[in-house]
């Protein structure tokens, strides 16, 4: 037995040894996570007026939802130019993206598959937003009034740490047959998440905020992020505070979601909170996710799902990823633009009822896409329209 342990730790600080030059430096981009990253900003690219922005395609349907989002910019005549990077998990291409995403302060994504089970090769969706401190994400869960769900009328807005946590990817192998992986809270994070719920509760208007944590069990971990919430609370008595622990948040969610507003937690728990919400609403075709930090943001889909099965089917539900199209015009300032691709949207699929067939519909892709340009044709609020 004493030899089988000495044997594969052996095997273990080997691998760490013998790290291949090619997976060092996303290896230490993972593992500068528990700290707030000081990043410096560089000068965002704007050329006359339009936009520069980094596009990850992705694996899985990413690639074909990013060729609706260009085609339906197109017809929007949305002012934003799309510098597209395709990142292969096992190589360098991370840091081209990262420099791109430097250059352009924005990006649009979808999700990129990590296949491999080499415990070198890491998440690139987590490296991007660790090395960009992406630290705050936010799934705003809205019912769409058309879409057969389970519940309707849900409003909230799920905000969740987004570079440490149970995503700190910090795994070891103690002894043979134990493996301990580290949660990593700290403070500063935690301040900063709630920092921004509360302030976010406050500009927009909402009324309440609940923590959602394991503290009863992580009393250290769980028991700061709660506290810390606890704490900058107090700077906002005209918000309610209350929490709940994650257990009880997902029962809630199912049966009464409508007793919830703003909700905080650390980066699992809003992971999995964000799935479920997801779908109540409709499923993982709908809602769209905001990445954040101090000088970088990052759009995608709510749910972050590849959806490899359905690949070049023509049946992903693209509605998500345009949405995250939209968010990101109102990011940069296009609200025009932003207004009309939303109405389009919201008009396919709430008075259409043109569904693709996660929503029960038979629609394909590109009958959604379609009817999003043919709105977006009739508008007379068309932002260059009026022009000419
Ligand atoms: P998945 O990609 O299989 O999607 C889950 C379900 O949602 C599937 O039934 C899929 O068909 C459906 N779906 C997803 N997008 C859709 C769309 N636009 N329209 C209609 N249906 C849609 O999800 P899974 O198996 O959870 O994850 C796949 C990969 O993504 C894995 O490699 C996983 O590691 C990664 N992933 C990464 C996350 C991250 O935060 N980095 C989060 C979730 C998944």
């Amino acid at each position: 037995m004493a030899a089988r342990i000495i044997c594969r730790q052996n095997k273990l600080i080997k691998t760490l040894i013998c790290r291949p030059q090619s997976t060092m430096s996303a290896f230490e981009i993972q593992h500068k996570t528990p700290l707030i990253k000081k990043t410096e900003p560089i000068p965002v690219a704007l050329y006359g007026g339009r936009h520069a922005v980094t596009m990850l395609p992705g694996g899985g349907i990413g690639p074909e939802l990013m060729s609706y989002v260009r085609e339906v910019f197109k017809y929007a005549g949305a002012p934003v130019d799309f510098e597209v990077i395709d990142i292969d998990p096992s190589d360098e291409s991370i840091d081209y993206a990262l420099t791109s995403i430097k250059r352009n302060g924005v990006a649009i994504k979808g999700n990129i598959e990590t296949k491999s089970e080499n415990t070198e090769i890491i998440s690139r969706n987590v490296a991007i937003r660790n090395e960009l401190d992406l630290y705050i994400n936010i799934v705003h869960c809205k019912s769409f009034p058309g879409v057969h769900a389970r519940q309707s009328n849900i409003d909230l807005m799920i905000i969740r740490q987004n570079t440490e946590g149970e995503y700190a990817m910090l795994e070891h192998e103690s002894v043979y047959g134990v493996i301990e992986s580290m949660k990593v809270v700290t403070e500063s994070n935690s301040e900063r998440v709630a920092r921004y719920a509360f302030e976010f509760a406050k500009r927009n208007g909402r009324k309440k905020v609940t923590t959602i944590h394991k503290a009863n069990i992580m009393k250290l971990s769980d028991g700061l992020f709660l506290d810390t919430s606890k704490r900058i609370a107090l700077e906002y008595p005209e918000i309610e505070h209350n929490d709940m622990i994650i257990d009880n948040c997902c029962m809630q969610l199912v049966s009464n979601p409508h007793q919830f507003d703003v909700m905080m937690m650390t980066n699992l728990y809003g992971s999995i909170v964000s799935n479920v919400a997801c779908g109540l609403i409709g499923g993982a075709g709908l809602l769209s996710g905001r990445n954040y930090g101090d000088h970088y943001a990052i759009f995608e889909p709510g749910t972050r799902n590849t959806g490899t099965a359905i690949a070049g089917k023509n049946i992903a539900n693209p509605v998500a990823m345009l949405s995250a199209s939209v968010d990101m015009l109102e990011h940069l300032g296009h609200q025009q633009h932003a207004t009309l691709i939303r109405r389009a949207i919201e008009k396919t699929i709430c008075e259409d009822r043109i569904h693709t067939s996660d929503l029960g519909g038979t629609a394909k892709s590109t009958d959604v896409v379609q009817k999003v340009i043919d709105h977006i044709l009739e508008s007379d609020i068309r932002p260059w329209y009026k022009r000419y």
